[in-house]
């Protein structure tokens, strides 16, 4: 089973956030292809993100800052899957759910593992800008960010009183989104397993470095 980590992106009193994620939680769990485990952002007060090389000590496993941001990582780390839900915040993620993103630093946490998230706002928009933008965040983890998303309009009635959708295709956008997710994850966890690529960015430093070895006079 793929260990899948939702990760829930505000943290107001009174955040739609609590009757999404009930269904969404549910929903993976009777699934059949996760192990599931909620991230609530409430239960993670990470500081404002501040890491620096001073703050890291060990590169190989960084003390950062605080024993917070590095339980963070290390949660972010022991996942196969993840699946976000998340406002939309002035067209985009809300900002503690960018700072809990970024606070995953130099861990490679999210790498080569599938990210796939719900989008919800009281407007007609459905969060969809939010979504957008947390594909583009994604992308630069070296997640991999899936395409089939749950986008749900005028949050504020698209659940009944049962705490189900109003709209049938909001369950038929989820079950195809954990479909995805679950053929991902496992696509991923073989392809981890069968070795990863140092990251590019060491890469691209070590091989520029070469060259320009390779190029000085002193060569
Ligand atoms: C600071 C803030 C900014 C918002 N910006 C937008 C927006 O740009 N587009 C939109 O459709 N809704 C926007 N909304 C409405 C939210 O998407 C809606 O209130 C949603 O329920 C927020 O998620 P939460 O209740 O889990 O905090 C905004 C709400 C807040 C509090």
């Amino acid at each position: 089973m793929s260990k899948l980590k939702i990760i829930v992106g505000t943290t107001r009193p009174s955040r739609s956030a609590d009757r999404v994620v009930p269904w969404a939680e549910a929903a993976a769990a009777a699934h059949g292809a996760f192990e599931v485990e909620v991230l609530d952002l409430r239960d993670w007060p990470l500081p404002f993100f501040a890491e620096h090389f001073g703050t890291v000590g060990d590169i190989n496993d960084p003390t950062y800052s605080q024993p917070l941001v590095k339980a963070w990582n290390r949660a972010i780390q022991d996942a196969d899957a993840y699946l976000v839900v998340t406002g939309e915040y002035n067209h985009s993620v809300p900002g503690i759910l960018k700072n809990a993103i970024d606070t995953v630093w130099l861990s490679h946490a999210f790498r080569n593992k599938p990210v796939a998230a719900i989008g919800y706002s009281a407007g007609i928009g459905g969060g969809v800008r939010a979504l957008e933008h947390l594909a583009q965040i994604m992308v630069e983890t070296e997640a991999v960010p899936l395409r089939n998303t749950v986008v749900m309009p005028f949050i504020n009635d698209a659940f009944d009183g049962s705490g189900q959708p109003t709209s049938p295709a909001t369950n038929a956008a989820l079950q195809v989104l954990l479909d995805d997710l679950a053929w991902w994850s496992t696509a991923l966890e073989r392809a981890r397993a069968a070795g990863e690529l140092v990251p590019g960015r060491i890469r691209l430093r070590d091989l520029t470095l070469k060259a320009k070895t390779a190029g000085s006079p002193a060569a």
